[in-house]
């Protein structure tokens, strides 16, 4: 027969040929799991109550669940990690986006303990790390731990003096004295060996280079965002957006990189004007950083970093100074349940 491992009611189930028992069972042992073997015609039937941190991982390497509940089994795995660190916001990350299907099936699969300890959990006033701060990120940045953030994706004034056709313009769009400062708290708040991605604009790019360069970071990727019709026409048509990716240290290369070339679907700029597509920036926090990992953007207009940090299950931080970009912004999150 197949050896097979799933999630179960009290624990995990695991079925093995009689050939392989006495390895397994010393394996299991090896690994400090807490089960009980039961024979059965054939085979062996090994319920495993009690795990240590790391060895779930290792058993579902050895064990890979082989039928068609691979997802579900993978979802309560997962939830049950989260339910180890007793950590509510983990939870409601890791299920923001499961259908309900998958909700209430890993529901079934808990134990009435550990259901008991989701309700308790759901029940305690939760802890928002998430924040929309109404300030200028200058100062607002310093009083930011050091290497506390785990990715910058920020999308800054261009330095081009920016009035869009219905009226709006930008705060910080016409000087530069920020740029500098700015980018050397970025540097200063993110964790050694990880991403910032920024935009900028095309014309200023010099001083957007040095700036970066002088705060200690280093470009390894060029993005540019392909946009189906021209927001402006001069010398050429403008149909794309740039951003560099920057790192601080030497992160590890992803096993799989991200194409540099990306669509860009227009926003309609409603909530600003230049709201940037949430799907392009959730595409480069997937790529860039871990779920639960801390994003921040200090200059956010409508928050569609903190949209995007929220649909993949990172944290953030958004700073805003214009007061009514800041209000549309706090509207927006808090339509995704986000106090801000
Ligand atoms: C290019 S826009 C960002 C738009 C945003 N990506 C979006 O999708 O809505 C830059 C924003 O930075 C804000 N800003 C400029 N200087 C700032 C500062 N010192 N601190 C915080 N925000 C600032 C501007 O008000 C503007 O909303």
């Amino acid at each position: 027969m197949l050896t097979t491992f799933q999630a179960v009611s009290k624990g995990y189930e695991l079925l093995v040929s009689d050939k392989v028992a006495s390895q397994t069972q010393t394996w299991l042992e090896v690994q400090q799991c807490t089960f009980d073997m039961e024979t059965k015609q054939g085979y062996r039937r090994i319920l495993i109550t009690g795990i240590p941190n790391g060895a779930l991982y290792r058993l579902q390497q050895k064990f890979p669940a082989n039928d068609n509940n691979k997802s579900l089994y993978k979802a309560v795995a997962r939830l049950r990690d989260a339910l180890e660190r007793r950590c509510w916001k983990d939870i409601l990350q890791l299920t923001a986006q499961w259908p309900e299907a998958l909700k209430k099936d890993s529901w079934c699969y808990l134990s009435i303990k550990e259901q008991q300890v989701i309700c308790q959990l759901s029940a305690e006033p939760l802890e928002n790390e998430n924040q929309l701060i109404h300030g200028d990120c200058l100062q607002v940045m310093p009083t930011l731990d050091s290497s506390s953030v785990d990715l910058v994706l920020t999308d800054p004034p261009y330095l081009v003096n920016y009035t869009s056709r219905d009226g709006r313009s930008i705060i910080n769009d016409d000087d530069d004295t920020w740029l500098m400062p700015a980018f050397q708290q970025m540097h200063r708040v993110l964790k050694n060996n990880s991403f910032c991605i920024s935009f900028y604009g095309w014309n200023k790019v010099d001083r957007f280079m040095e700036a970066w360069k002088r705060a200690g970071f280093r470009p390894v990727g060029h993005f540019t965002f392909v946009k189906s019709y021209a927001s402006s026409s001069r010398f050429t048509r403008s149909c794309h957006e740039n951003a560099y990716l920057l790192v601080k240290g030497r992160p590890e290369k992803p096993t799989k990189p991200i194409r540099d070339a990306l669509p860009w679907k227009y926003t309609g700029n409603t909530l600003h004007p230049t709201q940037k597509p949430v799907k392009i920036l959730t595409q480069l926090i997937e790529a860039y950083s871990q779920p639960g990992e801390m994003v921040l953007d200090p200059f956010a207009g409508s928050a569609s970093t903190a949209v995007a940090a929220w649909d993949t299950g990172r944290r953030y931080i958004a700073v805003e100074k214009d007061v009514n970009y800041h209000a549309i912004a706090q509207e927006r999150l808090s339509r995704l349940g986000q106090p801000a």
